[in-house]
């Protein structure tokens, strides 16, 4: 299959925090790739920047030694010009240094497409934007990114949009959900709006649950400084999985255009009924991670990497969420996401209703209710599950079948890493798949109650073995109703 690769405009792209673990695994691999594919124009500058002293010479040594660890198929000399392209300059967000050093570098091209991305601490995001609004390099053609966490609660992400909005104004801000950048999440849109199979039974009538997990077999690691402050629920709940329960549940929006499909978003997200202190312990499962193996070797627990004996974080949460509009009143959401859990899946399960009545006797066996599962990773496909009948003589027996559609194997194509394809999103203006302000705040709106409530109830996480799909309690969660999380009938 052909890929299609549409040049941008010419641009300065500033790197904040380029020295740090986002640019290093993500940013430098996904421009890398983009530059190599053409997707850059000839002039198109990286502009690198951290507070540690580098020359240009020693920055693209580093950046080489980053794209050397992460990038498979790296090749010389696309390696080569991506390299020429990085400039580096020293700043110092505390103490203002270096950024008049910047605006002479950006100076040198006034008129291209401009933008700055904060690969760093959330704390440092206002400051940054000040900054650059004081020495004057924030014009008509900038932008910028910001990355999660935005905030830790409501409050907190109103008071630093309202400071990034000081100085950009919101058609300029792009704030990043790399899960909105999968590709089989895009594919989800795909799924449900180029097709006019999905639509008709896409409701309450036809549709008996959908399961939304986003399961890691890795511990926080050297992350757990920054994790214990924001535990699963801030870190996965607020962004990624509430952005993938939007892209299941929303309207069909008029157009592609980001405002219709981010104004669908923020109706599901304003739709969703409060989980308070009065029905939290019903709703929602808290969790931390135990030592316990995990890829057959021995893993350490949670308080064990973080190097404390007490922390009230949780590492795993499973929600029941339900949307309280016309099209989804009565249908639970079930949304889990953990670290170190049994293996690494992000998955949507889409359960519907089972037939009305059967025209086949006993002996044809169980009739299993249709299933739909998006898998976002590993092997990212989709999988249809149906009812067919065995082959063979011996009368009509019933057995359940996958349609099974692996990306990897239908399509001899490199799966782009998320970060190309918002990277290149944020040159070409498009915040289709960026968060508008009013979603950042409605998914906060939700989030808060629950905070405060696992607070007042004091209610300490489980303890789960590593390697495990987490406390009991989350089975009990699903099974109380009914129902199975998919694994547990095989899938
Ligand atoms: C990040 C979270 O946003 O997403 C991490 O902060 C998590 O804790 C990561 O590990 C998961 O991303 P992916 O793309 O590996 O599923």
């Amino acid at each position: 299959m052909a890929v299609r690769v549409i040049e941008v405009e010419e641009f300065d792209l500033i790197v904040f925090g380029a020295s740090g673990d986002l640019a290093h695994r993500k940013l430098m691999p996904a421009l890398y790739h983009r530059a190599a594919d053409g997707q850059m124009p000839h002039d198109a500058r990286i502009v690198c920047s951290a507070r540690r002293d580098y020359t240009d010479e020693e920055f693209r040594d580093y950046a080489k030694n980053a794209l050397q660890e992460h990038v498979k198929d790296l090749e010389d000399e696309p390696l080569e010009m991506f390299l020429n392209r990085l400039r580096y300059v020293k700043t110092d967000a505390a103490s203002g240094e270096g950024f008049e050093d910047l605006k002479v570098i950006l100076e040198e091209r006034p008129d291209v497409t401009r933008a700055f991305y904060l690969a760093v601490g959330p704390d440092l995001f206002g400051t940054i934007c000040e900054h650059l609004g004081e020495i004057g390099v924030v014009n008509d053609h900038s932008r910028v990114v910001m990355e999660k966490p935005i905030g830790k609660d409501g409050a907190s992400a109103r008071a630093l949009n309202d400071t990034v909005g000081a100085v950009f104004s919101e058609d300029q801000i792009f704030r990043i959900d790399h899960y909105l950048g999968k590709e089989t999440v895009q594919n989800l849109m795909a799924l449900r709006f180029a097709n006019a199979l999905f639509e008709p039974l896409w409701n309450a009538a036809h549709i008996d649950h959908v399961q939304i997990t986003v399961a890691e077999s890795l511990g926080v690691g050297g992350r757990a400084g920054y994790y214990d402050t924001a535990g699963a629920l801030r870190d996965m709940v607020q962004n990624h999985i509430l952005q993938l329960l939007c892209l299941v549940a929303m309207e069909p929006p008029e157009s592609m255009n980001a405002d219709s499909v981010r104004d669908e978003k923020l109706k599901v997200l304003k739709a969703l009924a409060p989980i308070t202190e009065q029905n939290a312990q019903k709703l929602t499962v808290r969790g931390q991670y135990r030592a316990g193996a995990s890829a057959g070797g021995a893993v350490p627990g949670y308080l064990e990497e973080l190097g404390h004996t007490e922390s009230q974080t949780e590492t795993f949460v499973a929600l029941k969420a339900e949307i309280a509009n016309w099209r989804w009143a009565g249908v639970p959401f079930y949304l889990r996401t953990g670290k170190r859990l049994a293996r690494r899946v992000s998955e949507i399960v889409v359960q519907f209703q089972p037939i009305p009545h059967s025209i086949f006797d006993a002996e044809a066996g169980a009739i299993t209710a249709n299933r739909l599962i998006i898998r976002l990773q590993p092997d990212e496909g989709v999988q249809m599950q149906i009812m067919i009948k065995d082959p063979g003589p011996g009368g009509m027996r019933l057995r359940q079948v996958p349609l099974d559609m692996s990306f990897a194997e239908a399509f001899k194509v490199r799966n782009p890493d998320a970060y190309e394809r918002l990277i290149m999103d944020v040159i070409r203006g498009n915040q289709t798949l960026f968060m508008r302000r009013d979603e950042v705040d409605a998914a906060w709106a939700w989030i808060d109650p629950i905070q405060a409530a696992w607070a007042s109830l004091k209610d300490a996480p489980k303890g789960y073995t590593a390697g495990t799909w987490g406390p009991s309690a989350s089975i009990a969660l699903v099974e109380r109703d009914g129902r199975t999380w998919a694994e547990d009938d095989g899938v």
